[in-house]
């Protein structure tokens, strides 16, 4: 009987996303860059940001020389842009000392991010655990995991894969075939040792929260106001600034509210 990590690799082999632009990059800003836009981004947006921040933003010394208000209007629409400011926070710092053993300690690098660039960049022997990944191994499982479970059966399942191949393969089998609300299981290799073959009973996790009339709406406006140019404070919704002034995206001199010069004040740790 064929182990199901070696169907997984000839299935990977065969229908994986490999067209994907960062994943032809090997350097670890690029793939940094995009795995920081993919954490609250859909690929399909991430298709035409991530090439247009590379060519304007191609390494961590070009970054790291530019004020962050560039990489905020080079982050555009893309939203959630504390993930713009942390990327030039790391820039500097990595400009400066060098890129950290752990990337964890980076502003905006949580587990899941560190060990999704260690194992494409160097191929590191990690597997990290985003939506789709979970979703194939709570589905193997038969129940929901913590995230160190779930490292567990990525491992166990993908075997004899590692490293790169074993992150992208379970990632692009959860994105395009053991999908949340209609998985194929029938051309799923993983499909003989699948305890649920199909969605755990309970649903799917929470979505994204309503982007119509919330806080982060007023945010954006605010922000893209700043990114045509300087505003007066006066013209602004106060709270909204006042909250992208503390998140180290914009500054306030006088009566006049613009996106950051400097490294001005340390933006609180960021959130996810
Ligand atoms: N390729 C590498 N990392 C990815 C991610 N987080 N989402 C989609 N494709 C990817």
């Amino acid at each position: 009987m064929t182990r199901p990590g070696v169907a997984l690799a000839e299935w990977y082999a065969r229908h994986g996303r490999h067209e994907l632009p960062w994943r032809a990059s090997r350097d670890r800003w690029a793939v940094l860059v995009s795995e920081v836009m993919l954490q609250q981004t859909q690929v399909a947006r991430v298709l035409d940001a991530w090439p247009a921040f590379m060519a304007r933003f191609p390494d961590v010394a070009t970054t790291a020389a530019a004020p962050p208000a560039d990489v905020i209007v080079a982050w555009g629409r893309l939203g959630y842009p504390r993930r713009a400011r942390a990327l030039w926070t790391t820039a500097t710092t990595v400009a400066r000392t060098g890129w950290p053993a752990d990337l964890r300690s980076l502003p905006g690098v949580g587990r899941y991010t560190a060990a999704a660039v260690a194992a494409q960049v160097d191929d590191a022997d990690v597997v990290g655990v985003e939506v789709n990944i979970r979703r194939v191994c709570e589905r193997v499982a038969g129940r929901r995991l913590r995230d160190r479970e779930a490292e567990a059966v990525a491992v166990e399942v993908a075997e004899p894969l590692s490293g790169r191949d074993r992150l992208l393969a379970l990632m692009d089998l959860g994105a395009t075939l053991c999908t949340a609300r209609a998985p194929d299981c029938a051309r799923c290799p993983l499909v003989r040792r699948c305890a649920a073959r199909g969605p755990l009973p309970g649903g799917t996790r929470a979505r994204q929260a309503r982007y119509e009339g919330s806080f982060r709406q007023a945010r954006g406006r605010v922000l893209a106001r700043l990114r045509a140019g300087d505003a007066p404070v006066h013209e602004l919704d106060r709270a909204a600034l006042d909250s992208l002034v503390a998140d180290g995206l914009a500054q306030v001199t006088g009566p006049v509210a613009h996106l950051p010069t400097g490294g001005g004040t340390a933006p609180r740790a960021a959130r996810r």
